[in-house]
């Protein structure tokens, strides 16, 4: 353990790292990524686990004790369980969770757990085997309820679910996800649908305001604000009459939580990038080739980390999909 706290120039607290492992998915979502023409990474650019426990072992000391593994989609680059032992091992870890569609849970939630992963975050944006195709444009056989089931079998709680709402295409769905956490210690967050990245489908007009959601969610009973589950995130949460699972809501469009940012990010091919959205970061996978030590890079990282994302000055389709930046 370190009581060590790494700050940025705001003073905010930084001891959150996601992990983008791959830029490649499994799925197509229309919110995250175009039917084709995705540009992929090449094989050399991206880390090795061997590399990213390095980065890790050096930043964890610093004070960055939690972590999540991203993409694209994380189980589908080949033994992840690897990975998630060698940051087990990193004296300063306290945490590691893993956010992932599901697709492959059945087969890793026991293997992942074993080598010391934490908790999941799954991708589910329906309950409905037509939309659930519809909308990841892959039809891969995805039960988000099995998934979550063979996690939470696994001892990978508190599970919590993100729910991307789009306007006419799932948001009649939300309060079928709020059930689950009227009947199981699962954890929804429907998050406000970010029209970024190279997306042809959606627009500002299926962005679903959360205050919105919030209203639909009080047909099913009384609405409490609620701690949440243990995490980092930024999700407000609320639990309806007593529930063993709490609903919550992220707000990327309507609300900005820049002020209580605690995370930064590693992009596959070994950038750190300090903010979601905006250009900033720094080129760790070079230097780290040379043999150079992290701690000056990332200090001068964190002595530039925005403000605030810009996300809604900017232009729809400026910006790159969250599988590129590691979500
Ligand atoms: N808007 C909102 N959330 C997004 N995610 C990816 N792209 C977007 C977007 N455009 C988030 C969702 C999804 C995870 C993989 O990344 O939470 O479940
Ligand atoms: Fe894949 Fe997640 Fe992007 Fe969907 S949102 S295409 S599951 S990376």
């Amino acid at each position: 353990m370190t009581d060590q706290v790494l700050r940025d120039q705001f003073g905010r607290g930084i001891e959150y790292l996601r992990i983008s492992v791959t830029d490649r998915c499994n799925f197509r979502c229309l919110y995250c990524m175009p039917l084709e023409g995705m540009q992929w990474l090449a094989k050399r650019d991206i880390l090795s686990y061997e590399e990213i426990a390095d980065i890790v072992g050096q930043l964890a000391p610093l004070g960055l004790r939690r972590l999540r593994i991203t993409g694209g989609e994380p189980t589908i680059r080949p033994d992840l369980p690897a990975l998630v032992r060698m940051l087990r091992a990193i004296p300063g870890v306290e945490d590691i969770a893993l956010s992932t569609n599901g697709v492959k849970l059945p087969a890793l939630a026991a293997p992942l757990r074993e080598a010391g992963l934490d908790r999941i975050n799954l991708s589910a944006d329906s309950l409905r085997e037509d939309r659930i195709i519809a909308i990841a444009r892959r039809n891969l056989g995805l039960s988000p309820i099995a998934a979550a089931q063979a996690a939470e079998d696994a001892g990978l709680g508190p599970i919590k679910f993100n729910v991307v709402v789009m306007r006419g295409i799932n948001d009649d769905e939300v309060v079928d996800f709020a059930r689950l956490a009227m009947e199981h210690p699962w954890h929804i967050r429907f998050i406000e649908l970010m029209p970024v990245g190279d997306m042809r489908e959606l627009t500002f007009e299926h962005v679903v305001p959360s205050d919105e959601i919030l209203g639909r969610l009080a047909a099913l009973g009384t609405l409490t604000s609620d701690e949440g589950p243990r995490g980092n995130g930024p999700a407000r949460y609320f639990r309806i009459d007593g529930s063993p699972g709490t609903v919550g809501v992220i707000t990327p469009m309507t609300h900005t939580y820049c002020g209580t940012c605690n995370r930064v990010r590693l992009t596959a091919d070994g950038r750190l990038r300090t903010c979601l959205y905006g250009d900033h970061e720094v080129n760790l996978r070079d230097p780290l080739r040379l043999g150079e030590p992290m701690e000056p890079l990332f200090r001068r990282a964190l002595a530039e980390k925005p403000k605030e994302h810009q996300l809604l000055q900017m232009q729809v389709g400026g910006l790159r999909a969250l599988s590129q930046v590691g979500g």
